[in-house]
């Protein structure tokens, strides 16, 4: 199984409220084609939320734990809005003749303390036996101890990468880069430390941006790749060809 994460920052404006950027959608929405009407059927898509998440989870202050009938209708208020973007993604897919099923985290995952503790990948399995292309994507979940809590698409990547051949990451910039604006082509354990430092802080990202996606990735035995939205790019990853991207091994 191949992963394939479309970033919030690639498929939405994240300094908007609720924007999807449908252009960038679209392409990516080709390129996926492409890969399957060459055969590909063993591919998981997994999307951010961008604008459609972090910015409603910080409007409706639940990313500390759902503890009010407000905060409530705040949870699935962000879950709807997860689940809008998510429906711009498989319409376009199906636009380009791809028959992709929109799976919600929120019905299938549950997290301790906003780590997956349950997955009913059965579900996803099935469709994936019967040759649909799932897309899951980042979204509120039931929590043990929040009652309620975000669930990122990096954290579903990682989860589900344990069984992956390898995982690719499609957001808004070319990979890691360092202080000067160089791409950092490979991280690994032993440079992680030296990497760290060029990893900015995103204090309106609730899932923790760059720094955050990396984190889930280094315990995780398999390679990865950050990439832009080149098509071609793209492409060559899940073709299991070399391009511009960051390795993480
Ligand atoms: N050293 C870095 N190299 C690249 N991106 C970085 C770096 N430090 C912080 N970032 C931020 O991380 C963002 C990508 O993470 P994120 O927005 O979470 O992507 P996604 O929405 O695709 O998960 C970039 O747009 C950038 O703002
Ligand atoms: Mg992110």
């Amino acid at each position: 199984m191949k992963i394939l994460k479309l970033g919030g920052s690639a498929i939405t404006d994240k300094k908007a409220y609720k924007k999807a950027r449908l252009g960038q959608i679209k392409k990516l929405a080709k390129v996926i084609a492409e890969i399957w009407k060459k055969g590909e059927r063993d591919l998981v898509i997994v999307h951010g939320a961008g604008s459609f998440g972090h910015a409603v989870v910080l409007k409706h202050d639940i990313n500390g734990g759902i503890n009010s009938d407000k905060q409530r209708v705040g949870y699935a208020d962000t879950h709807a809005a997860c689940s809008e973007l998510s429906l711009f993604v498989v319409k376009a897919l199906i636009g380009e003749g791809v028959p992709a099923i929109s799976i919600p985290p929120a019905v299938i995952i549950k997290q301790k303390n906003k780590r997956i503790c349950e997955f009913r990948e059965g579900i996803l399995n099935d469709y994936l036996s019967a040759d649909y292309l799932p897309v899951l994507y980042g979204d509120m979940v039931p929590d043990n101890e929040l009652r309620g809590s975000v669930c990122s698409g990096d954290q579903i990547m990682a989860w589900l990468g344990k069984n992956a051949e390898f995982l690719v990451f499609v957001t808004n910039v070319g990979g890691v880069m360092d202080d000067k604006g160089n791409l950092i082509p490979e991280i690994t354990k032993n440079n992680f430390e030296e990497v760290s430092k060029h990893l900015k802080e995103s204090p309106n990202d609730v899932t923790g941006a760059m720094k955050g996606k990396i984190k889930e990735l280094l315990d995780l035995n398999k390679t990865s790749y950050i990439v832009n939205t080149d098509p071609e790019r793209v492409k060559a990853l899940l073709m299991g060809k070399k391009t511009t991207c960051t390795k993480i091994k």
